[in-house]
């Protein structure tokens, strides 16, 4: 059914709202301000969702979508590709603007800074994209909260070492996903994961292939697991499957954010919470010095051995393995100078939040890819004395509705 609507705010996850017959309606590829003629996806007894599909009055922000997969009913990858990059980014601040207003009670104006490293006009800069195959093999991007496939022969918010490998125009017949990685350091790595119970034929390509074995981890059939990723002076090696930033441009910009906000000095006790492969840590260890110590905790086992290579000639900096929600017990951590945190989209939760209060940490820089949930563990802090001094934003995920934040939590005075 098509409805028309005068679009409201923008709200978080690429949506903007409007109302229809006294129900809230969710609208994407909408822009604040356009009048649309809309068609209705999702129908619920509180609200509605539904796509714009006709443009009867345009925001100045509107532009043509730069990719030809994008728009209602196709990919789902990207939110924004209707918006200006600028635009994008005023509507990334608005949405944590309003996260921490109504989640935290915080009031503060919030700019979306742009990450070095994208082509021009936010393109070209995922260094890392997961397919979806279909039955036949061929592989493509699943389209907004679906399970259908969108076939591209490209994908143009992807890095241009991604494309090379060219997989979008190969047969991957028995695999479920196709993941492509490529690295600052020039290596590329295609993660397959098989069909449950069927054997992938894999084409020839020019980057290492890995298999997913489920909760064996991963396999290398051909080349090499390992990347290498340069972040200023210094390399750091990640194997394939695990976490890194995704745009070439993140893992520097927010080493130095978070530098800058925690102000580590030489002798300090540092903790890097959910460390990967010991990015901030390094960044730390460096700062604090021989006399000072960091602990990186992380809980996926090849991560945690990356770490512990990446750090090798940093003996003040350790790696712990396992979950922050009992690592801090297990270790009997009680206090820390500072704490860096860099939790999952899930944000800490309460438990962490109320362990991480108790180390009495001054400073406490919260890294987060949610400002939902960063909104709500600021505000569980609240109690504790932490207050909200600081926070900057990157537009890390251009064209998509993401946004990262950094956050300075200072402990005030009893
Ligand atoms: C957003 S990444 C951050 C990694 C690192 N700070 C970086 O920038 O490269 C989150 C990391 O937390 C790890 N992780 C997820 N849940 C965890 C938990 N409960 N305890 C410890 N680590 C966890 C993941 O394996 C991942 O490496």
């Amino acid at each position: 059914m098509s409805i028309e609507l005068t679009v409201g705010q923008v709200a978080n996850g690429g949506w903007c709202v409007a109302r229809h017959e006294g129900r809230v309606v969710f609208v994407r590829h909408a822009l604040p301000g356009e009048r649309v003629i809309a068609e209705i996806t999702e129908e619920t007894a509180r609200f509605l969702r539904a796509d714009a599909v006709e443009i009867l009055e345009a925001s100045p922000d509107r532009v043509t979508p730069p990719c030809p997969f994008s728009g209602p009913g196709r990919c789902g990858g990207c939110d924004w590709q209707h918006a200006s990059p600028e635009a994008q980014r005023r509507l990334k601040a608005a949405v944590v603007e309003e996260q921490l207003r109504r989640l935290a009670g915080v009031e503060r104006p919030v700019t979306v800074e742009e990450v070095p490293g994208a082509a021009d006009g936010g393109l070209g800069w995922r260094t890392r994209v997961q397919f979806a195959a279909d039955r036949d093999g061929s592989i493509g991007l699943r389209r907004h909260r679906s399970h259908e496939i969108e076939h591209v022969d490209h994908c143009p918010i992807a890095h241009p070492a991604v494309e090379e490998v060219g997989a979008e125009s190969l047969g991957w017949r028995g695999a479920e996903t196709v993941e492509v990685v490529a690295s600052s350091g020039g290596d590329r790595a295609v993660i397959v994961t098989p069909r449950p119970g069927r054997r992938v034929s894999l084409p020839d390509v020019d980057a290492a292939v890995l298999i997913d074995e489920g909760r064996r981890g991963t396999r290398a059939l051909r080349g090499r697991a390992a990347m290498t990723e340069r972040v200023g002076d210094r390399d750091f090696r990640v194997t394939a499957s695990g976490f890194w930033q995704v745009h070439p441009g993140a893992a520097a910009t927010l080493l130095d954010a978070v530098l800058d906000f925690a102000r580590p000095k030489a002798g300090e006790w540092a903790l890097d919470l959910y460390c990967g492969v010991g990015l901030f840590a390094a960044g730390l260890a460096e700062a604090v010095g021989p006399e000072g110590a960091v602990l990186g905790i992380e809980s996926d086992p090849q991560a945690v051995q990356d770490a512990r290579w990446n750090l090798r000639d940093l003996p003040q900096a350790v790696t712990e393995r396992g979950k922050v929600e009992e690592a801090l017990d297990r270790l009997e951590i009680e206090r820390a100078d500072l704490v860096v945190v860099d939790p999952p989209r899930a944000g800490l939760g309460r438990s962490v939040v109320d362990r991480v209060a108790t180390l009495d940490a001054p400073r406490i820089v919260y890294v987060s890819c949610d400002p939902a949930t960063l909104s709500r563990d600021v505000a569980w802090f609240a109690p504790y004395g932490y207050r909200l001094a600081d926070l900057r934003a990157f537009d890390q995920y251009p064209m998509t509705h993401h946004v990262e934040c950094v956050a300075l939590l200072l402990k005030e005075p009893a």
